[in-house]
């Protein structure tokens, strides 16, 4: 059995569970490409799954990591449209073994290429957050030119695409996020930002038709009064089942982000014609994925968290 390095977890825990060490490296599927991973996103869920979220599903030892940008290395039988050498990005299924390692294998049907314009770094901090935030905006929201958006953590990583994405639609843009992200929320297109430290933004914000909540809870339900009657809250979070007085007349949807070759393709035509780009706070080599963890559950990165694997 061929082996790779990578970081895995034998139980759930603190970052201090996430094991630098040898694993079998993975053999593809009939409809499945081996990616020689370069780089991987970090996001929440990968904190989260750490710490037992989805347990029941999880089988260990895991390899954590859902966003890959890599090269294909080998493609099963089945595959077509895609090659070895190929440049890719993708997000694969959260069930899996994940990118944090030298190898991933990803079902074909869930790799693009990826934007030309990008080093693997920043490419693989594209696929989770963005198509989350397109699938909240424009398949669950179907937000259109002229409509008001409030995005909550517009700096964080679903954030700042979801800014990016509202304001090249057309949309008026408003962003919560704390002082020191603001001038950086400005050069990708928010219009108005309220610093969630000093101002409730229910008393900044009236009569949006979409809200985009990346926080839940006490947020969750704090937004209903700023949406407008018939107006939409997309949650990356579920919050408490009964929306109150508030929520009458305005329709709540969960988001789950699902893979979705054809919407990366879109990004990557979006990202290579200069309309949007992925913000990189932080990277880290793979063998520090427990400092990369740590940092990003500080809650505060403004943008995403990268685990350089390879040099392409
Ligand atoms: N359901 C799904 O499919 C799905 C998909 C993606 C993400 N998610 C979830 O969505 C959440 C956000 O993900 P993410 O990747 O965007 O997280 P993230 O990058 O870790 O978010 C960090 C950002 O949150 C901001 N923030 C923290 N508290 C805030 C507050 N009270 N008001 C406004 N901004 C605040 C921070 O800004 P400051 O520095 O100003 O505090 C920071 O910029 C996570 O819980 C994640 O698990 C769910």
């Amino acid at each position: 059995m061929e082996t790779m390095k990578a970081i895995r977890m034998h139980a759930f825990g603190g970052p201090e569970v996430l094991a630098y060490e040898d694993a079998p490296r993975p053999v593809p599927a009939a409809d499945e490409v081996l990616i020689r991973v370069l780089a991987a996103g970090v996001n929440p869920v990968d904190w989260k799954i750490r710490e037992g979220y989805m347990r029941d599903k999880i089988t260990l030892p895991l390899v954590p990591g859902w966003d890959v940008a890599g090269v294909i290395e080998e493609k099963g039988p089945a595959v077509v449209g895609l090659e070895p050498g190929d440049g890719v990005y993708a997000l694969p299924s959260i069930l899996r073994n994940g990118a944090y390692a030298e190898y991933i294998v990803v079902k074909a049907s869930e790799v693009a290429l990826k934007p030309e314009s990008l080093d693997y770094d920043h490419a693989a901090a594209v696929p989770l957050a963005a198509l989350t935030a397109w699938q909240s905006l424009f398949d669950l929201a179907r937000l259109r030119a002229g409509r008001k958006i409030l995005i909550h953590a517009a700096a964080g990583g679903v954030g700042h695409f979801a800014v990016q994405f509202a304001a090249w639609v057309g949309a008026h843009v408003i962003g919560t996020a704390s002082a020191r992200h603001h001038d950086f929320l400005r050069s990708i297109g928010a219009h108005e930002l309220i610093d969630y430290t000093t101002t409730p933004f229910e008393e900044a914000v009236r009569d949006a038709d979409v809200v985009l909540d990346a926080l839940g809870g006490e947020v969750w339900q704090r937004s209903w009064k700023v949406l407008k009657r018939g107006g939409i809250m997309v949650s990356t979070l579920r919050g408490p089942e009964a929306g109150g007085p508030d929520a009458l007349n305005k329709l709540c949807a969960h988001v789950f982000v699902q893979p979705d070759a054809a919407q990366l393709g879109e990004i990557a035509v979006l990202i290579d014609s200069g309309q949007v780009r992925p913000v990189v706070e932080r990277i880290f080599p793979l063998s520090e994925a427990a400092a990369a963890h740590r940092l990003l559950q500080s809650g505060h990165a403004e943008g995403k968290v990268i685990l350089h694997v390879a040099d392409a």
